[in-house]
């Protein structure tokens, strides 16, 4: 097999992450039982499960390579230097940057694993595509771009429409610059609450996307609900469906989705032209591992995860993904 690789175009933070009995309410102090310090942000956390799966799976590894905007700040160090330790290669389009990255503030409810975040996200940040970027986007099978920091957002996914290379989108939220990227989207991959302006529901923003922006592959992500899709296939002719959601004992949800869209870009890198109720499927089954295990980066080391990656393979090398 061809090594596996993958380039996720997007935020990167710090997150400190705190396990707390409540929810801290307004005006409250709330003691933490557990703290860990992690890299984040929608496009590194899939790019770390992207790596971890192609590991995991004995995958020759081609290079997974996060391009974001970090910079000189000694806390931007240490989320590069957390990346690499998950094999994930940053190619930096602000490495002149003094300011500290995005700090992210996420707490999880130990028993529900309800997460609630406070983050400055890419504000204010408005990073230039590098000059590496086209080699990067060319090297990967699939790009999977989150919206955040756009102009690298479109210069990725425009030379990867140019190389023909598979376009991901994560949309978590409604975002300045989405306007100009969805139609370079080959698969759309939206959380609920994403809405296009003007659309009142996750089903009108899918048809939107469908009909004005000419995203051939959409899904929607509704936590424990099952993931709805709708597809287009040449000649006019479309399929819809919902994929099951594993039913797990729920531990901590931080990030649940960006473990998604890695293992979905995963699933799609090793298999192009994977069926995509097939792929959202492994993905969900990836995404619940993610949610039984507290903690950012513990699940990952979950054998399951290898054992999900391998069957994937299995089953795409014996054509019934394809
Ligand atoms: N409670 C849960 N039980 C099982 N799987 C879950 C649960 N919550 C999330 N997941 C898995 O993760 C996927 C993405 O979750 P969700 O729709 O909450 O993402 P999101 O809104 O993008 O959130 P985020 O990006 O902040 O993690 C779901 O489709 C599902 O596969
Ligand atoms: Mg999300």
């Amino acid at each position: 097999m061809l090594p596996v690789a993958g380039a996720f175009v997007g935020l990167s933070t710090l997150d400190l992450v705190y396990r707390v009995a409540e929810p801290p309410a307004a005006g409250r102090k709330v003691q933490a039982t557990g703290q860990e310090i992690a890299a984040g942000g929608p496009a590194a956390n899939a790019a770390v499960t992207f790596a971890t799966l192609s590991r995991a799976a004995g995958v020759p590894a081609g290079t997974t390579t996060l391009v974001t905007a970090l910079g000189r700040h000694p806390l931007a160090g240490y989320v590069a230097a957390e990346l690499a330790s998950r094999q994930v290669t940053v190619l930096d389009a602000t490495p002149e940057r003094t300011g500290p990255p995005a700090v992210s503030s996420a707490s999880v409810v130990q028993g529900s694993g309800e997460r609630s975040v406070v983050s400055a996200n890419a504000g204010g940040i408005d990073a230039a595509p590098p000059a590496a970027l086209t080699e990067v986007v060319r090297a990967a099978s699939v790009v999977l771009v989150d919206g955040h920091h756009p102009r690298l957002a479109i210069a990725a996914a425009s030379a990867a429409r140019a190389a023909g290379r598979l376009v991901l989108l994560d949309g978590g939220s409604w975002k300045p610059g989405l306007d100009a990227l969805l139609s370079l989207v080959d698969v759309a991959v939206c959380a609920a609450e994403f809405r296009l302006p003007g659309a009142g529901s996750a089903a009108e923003s899918a048809a939107e996307l469908r009909h004005r922006y000419g995203v051939p592959a959409i899904a929607v992500t509704a936590g424990p609900a099952p993931v709805r899709w709708w597809q287009g296939h040449p000649g006019g002719a479309s399929t819809a469906g919902e994929v099951a959601v594993p039913a797990v004992s729920v531990q901590d949800t931080l990030g649940a989705g960006d473990a998604f869209h890695g293992a979905l870009a995963w699933a799609f890198a090793t298999a192009r032209g994977a069926d995509l109720a097939a792929a959202l499927g492994v993905a969900a089954s990836v995404a619940a591992v993610r949610c039984e295990t507290a903690g950012p980066r513990g699940w990952l080391a979950d054998p399951r995860v290898g054992e999900l990656a391998r069957r994937w393979l299995a089953r795409a090398s014996g054509g019934s993904a394809c």
